[in-house]
């Protein structure tokens, strides 16, 4: 039986850093309001010239040197992210380039803020059935280039990032279960409703940013995340105690203390950069793990919970030991 497991991981945040006080000359908002609503008190933003790609670099190289591994090492690189550089060559083919890595296979997922999950799910899918042993997963955002910097209940809310895991097959696990769902009939509560799909003047007169009935998607992503650890503790007859760590999408503090509820879990054992980095979307879980990582909070063999939930509606979480 061939199993995937985790060897690496790396994470880069932009320079430039745009903290609430910052965000109070900006629209009528106040550093309270921000942190009360959504525990975040600053995050990251890239500045002109740096892209989605870039991060991606930083995040990928990172986690090479920490899983032992060279880029030719890799046989398939899969990054998640909304906010691609260009219409195409998607961003996972850019980054191969940068990488000097020719000829595996390369390609971006597009699940929003459980891009990440989904994207490694995939890979899990790759290793499992022998196409691929080593893999590059990534989520990287510059979600700032979407958002309305007029629109105090959106721009506060975000911020860029990029994340990284090599994935390697093996004889243990690894990923234990993967979960990935989605239901498009909510688009109207999270969406960017103009697409280059539709004409770049789609994109114009505000359609090229993000809107979202955020007290709604709030009630959904409480209740859906709720759902999904219920499902995945089930699939591998576990209970809630032996959960070691919950690592979720950074979105929102109060979503994220209600799933550890849910879970009967302390805080203490759940990985929060919400405060520091905001929502990063896609990037948000596999930067949340290599912080943790990092700071030796998460140790091998341990037993690791992700989850996200975000536009689509996209949800999914993934079990495994590190
Ligand atoms: N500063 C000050 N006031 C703000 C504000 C801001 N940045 N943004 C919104 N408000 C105001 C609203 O205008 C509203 O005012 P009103 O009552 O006079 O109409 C009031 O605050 C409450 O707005 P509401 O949207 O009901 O607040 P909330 O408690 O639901 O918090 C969010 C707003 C966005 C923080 C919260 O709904 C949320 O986190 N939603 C989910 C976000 C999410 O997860 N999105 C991505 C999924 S990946």
């Amino acid at each position: 039986m061939i199993y995937s497991r985790i060897t690496g991981t790396g994470g880069y945040l932009p320079d430039k850093v745009l903290t609430n006080q910052d965000l109070e000359k900006i629209v009528d908002t106040t550093d309270q309001w921000i942190r009360e609503r959504t525990g975040i008190s600053k995050r990251h933003i890239a500045v002109e010239g740096q892209n989605t790609v870039d991060l991606a670099e930083c995040a990928a190289r990172r986690a090479l040197a920490s899983a032992g591994r060279d880029a030719q090492d890799i046989d398939l690189i899969i990054v998640a992210t909304t906010t691609p550089d260009r219409v195409f060559p998607s961003t996972a083919c850019l980054l191969q380039k940068r990488l000097d890595r020719h000829g595996c296979a390369a390609f971006d997922i597009q699940a929003v803020c459980t891009g990440f999950v989904y994207a490694l799910s995939v890979a899990d899918k790759f290793i499992r059935t022998g196409t691929a042993k080593c893999a590059l997963v990534i989520g990287a955002e510059t979600l700032s280039r979407v958002l309305d910097w007029t629109d105090r209940s959106t721009c506060v809310l975000f911020g860029d990032g990029a994340g990284a895991v090599v994935l390697e097959a093996g004889e243990e696990p690894g990923i234990l279960s993967t979960h990935l769902h989605a239901d498009g009939a909510y688009e109207h509560l999270l969406s960017v409703s103009g697409g280059v799909g539709q004409g770049y003047d789609s994109l114009k007169e505000g359609n090229g940013y993000v809107t979202m009935k955020g007290n709604e998607v709030f009630k959904m992503a409480v209740n859906t995340l709720g759902r999904i650890v219920d499902e995945t503790l089930e699939a591998n007859n576990m209970e809630q105690s032996d959960i070691d760590w919950l690592i979720p999408h950074q979105a929102n503090i109060r979503i994220i203390q209600a799933t550890a509820k849910k879970l009967k879990m302390s805080m203490d054992h759940v990985v929060v950069t919400v405060d520091e980095h905001g929502n990063t979307s896609g990037a948000s879980v596999p930067l949340a793990l290599d912080v943790a990582v990092r700071d030796g909070r998460i140790k091998r063999g341990e037993t690791l919970l992700m989850e996200a939930f975000g536009g689509g509606f996209t949800w999914g979480s993934i079990l495994l030991k590190f």
